[in-house]
C-alpha cells in the first residue's frame, strides 16, 4: 500500500514539520488540532518555513503555493482522519491521552489506516493494545526540526507486522527521511543516548561546574556538536526532556535520574524556546 493521504494530530512543534515534509512530498494531508491557536500556530510556522526557502531560491512561489494547497488545516478530528491512509499522532507524551485519542480515531479510519506514533519514548506496544489494529501500528519517531534532520527512527510494537514496517520504511524514504528501525525499550535508541547526556548537561551546571554558556561552548568545539546540550533542550522543549528522563528512570532505574534543575525549570514554566524562556532568555532577542 502507498501512502497518499495522511492525517497529522497535534500542530506544534514536530507535528507542523511531520504535515511540511508530507506535502513536500506530494501526499495530501490535514493538520489537526485541539484549539484554533494551535492550528494557526502550526500553519504560520510552515508559511514561514516555505517563504525561506522561496527567498533562498529552492522552491518557486507556485510551488509553495500548490504545497500549502495540499494542507488542509481543522479542528474537526472526523474531518480529519476519515480516509486517511495513515494516521501521525503527536498528541502530548502521556499513556492516556494518546490512548484517548487511538480509541476515538478507531471508529473514524478507514480499516486500512495505519497508526504512525510519535512518541519520544513511550510503549508503542501498550498504545497499540487499546487498539483493534496492533498489526498496523507502529512508532515514527522524527527529529526536531523535522525539515532539517535527515532521521526517521522507527520502532515496531509487539505485534506490528512485517507489511507495515515496510510501508512505514517506504514512506520514511519518500519524505526525504534515512530509516533505522530500532526494538522497543524505553526511550528506543537515539534519545536514551542524547536526553542522558542532556541530563548529565544539567547536573554539571547545577553542580557549578561550569556556566551553561561555558557547556554548551565545550561540547560544541570540544565534540563538533551543532549546538550544545542545553541549547539543545530548550529547543526541543525542557518538558519534553523532562518527561523522556522520567520514563526512563522508570523503567531502567537509578542511573537515569531526572537532574533537580532540569524539573526546576519545567516547574517554573521555563520549557525553552517555546515559552521565550529555559536556560537562556529567548525574549531579549
Ligand atoms: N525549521 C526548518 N528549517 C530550519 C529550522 C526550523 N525550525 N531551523 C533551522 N532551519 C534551517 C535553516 O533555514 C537553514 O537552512 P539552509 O541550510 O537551507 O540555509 C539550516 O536549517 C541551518 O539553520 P541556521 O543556519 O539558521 O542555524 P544552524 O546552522 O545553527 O542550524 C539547527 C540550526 C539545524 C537546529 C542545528 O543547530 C542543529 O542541527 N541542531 C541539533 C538539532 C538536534 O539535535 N535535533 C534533535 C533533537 S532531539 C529530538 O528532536 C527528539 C526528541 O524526541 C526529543
Amino acid at each position: 500500500m502507498e501512502i497518499k493521504k495522511v492525517c497529522v494530530l497535534g500542530a506544534g512543534l514536530m507535528g507542523n514539520g511531520i504535515a511540511q515534509v508530507c506535502a513536500q512530498a506530494g501526499m495530501e494531508v490535514t493538520l489537526r488540532d485541539i484549539e484554533q491557536h494551535f492550528v494557526d500556530g502550526g500553519m504560520n510556522t510552515i508559511k514561514k518555513n516555505l517563504s525561506r526557502d522561496v527567498e533562498k531560491g529552492k522552491m518557486t512561489q507556485e510551488q509553495m503555493n500548490a504545497l500549502l494547497g495540499r494542507i488542509k488545516p481543522t479542528l474537526d478530528l472526523k474531518e480529519a482522519a476519515a480516509g486517511a491512509d495513515a494516521v501521525v499522532e503527536v498528541v502530548i507524551e502521556v499513556m492516556d491521552v494518546k490512548k484517548k485519542v487511538y480509541a476515538e480515531l478507531e471508529e473514524i479510519v478507514p480499516k486500512h489506516c495505519l497508526f504512525f506514533t510519535n512518541t519520544s519514548g513511550l510503549s508503542i506496544t501498550e498504545m497499540a493494545s487499546i487498539t483493534k489494529r496492533p498489526d498496523r501500528f507502529i512508532g515514527t519517531h522524527f527529529f526536531n526540526p523535522v525539515p532539517v534532520m535527515r532521521l526517521l527512527e522507527i520502532i515496531r510494537g509487539h505485534q506490528t507486522s512485517d507489511e507495515t514496517l515496510e510501508i512505514a520504511k517506504a514512506w520514511g524514504k519518500k519524505i526525504g527521511k534515512e530509516v533505522i528501525v530500532v526494538k522497543e525499550a524505553p526511550a528506543f535508541v537515539v534519545n536514551r543516548i542524547l536526553c542522558s547526556m542532556i541530563n548529565e548537561a544539567f547536573f554539571a551546571l547545577d553542580e557549578g561546574l561550569a556556566s551553561a554558556e561555558d557547556i554548551d561552548k565545550g561540547m560544541m568545539l570540544g565534540c563538533n556538536h551543532p549546538i550544545g546540550p542545553l541549547a539543545l533542550s530548550d529547543l526541543v522543549g525542557n518538558d519534553t526532556l523532562l518527561r523522556v528522563m522520567e520514563g526512563l528512570h522508570r523503567e531502567l532505574g537509578d542511573k537515569y535520574r531526572p537532574a533537580q534543575y532540569l524539573r526546576k525549570l519545567v516547574r517554573a514554566g521555563n520549557l525553552g524556546r517555546k515559552s521565550g524562556k529555559g536556560v537562556y532568555d529567548y525574549t531579549k532577542k
